[in-house]
């Protein structure tokens, strides 16, 4: 009978456990949602593919997004994984800048991950505003009455191979 009991509490709690561990890890912020690194740069790197322009594939093969980390080309279903990327995927762009241009979205989305995840414990105060990757750009803490600017993505080119854009988003 205690047997039973013991076991029944240890299943119960087993999965509270499990969740209380997850919630602990450091997560990274896709505009203000939480993911763990992994699921964050899957996610990320999605959407860096859904949010390029036309321009960057060949005509009528855009892959479009399905879930939040998957992609539809053709007959075929997925993951952005830029470290690995599909060779389908690969095919529906038009040119090599414009793979390089996805790659480079990722890979910043990845570095910010990194950067939210190192600093998770500097908190300068909690009324500060987070960190958050907004899909495109990096933002960092940001302390109240204050206004982050960042320069223009590098990978936002328009018609050009070369980064053409001097403006500051704040
Ligand atoms: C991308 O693929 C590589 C090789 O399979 C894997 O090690 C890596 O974890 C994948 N990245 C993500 C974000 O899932
Ligand atoms: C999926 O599409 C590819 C490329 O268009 C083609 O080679 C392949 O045969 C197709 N597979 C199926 C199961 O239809
Ligand atoms: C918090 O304040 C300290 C001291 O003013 C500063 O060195 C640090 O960079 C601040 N943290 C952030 C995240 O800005």
């Amino acid at each position: 009978m205690e047997q039973w009991v013991r076991m029944l509490v240890f299943l119960i709690l087993m999965p509270m456990v499990t969740l209380t561990e997850e919630s602990s890890l450091p997560l990274c912020y896709w505009k203000n949602k939480g993911f763990t690194e992994n699921g964050f740069q899957k996610v990320a790197c999605a959407k860096c593919y859904a949010y390029m322009h036309t321009s960057n594939f060949v005509p009528g093969r855009k892959a479009r997004l399905v879930e939040a980390t998957l992609l539809n080309v053709g007959n075929i279903t997925v993951e952005a994984n830029f470290t690995l990327p599909h060779r389908q995927l690969i095919q529906t762009f038009s040119s090599e800048s414009a793979v390089d241009k996805w790659t480079e979205c990722c890979i910043k989305a990845a570095q910010c991950c990194t950067d939210m995840t190192n600093n998770v414990n500097i908190a300068n105060g909690s009324d500060w505003c987070p960190w958050t990757w907004d899909g495109w750009l990096c933002w960092p803490q940001t302390p109240p009455g204050s206004t982050a600017q960042r320069p223009c993505p590098s990978f936002i080119r328009f018609g050009t191979t070369e980064h053409n854009c001097d403006c500051k988003v704040h």
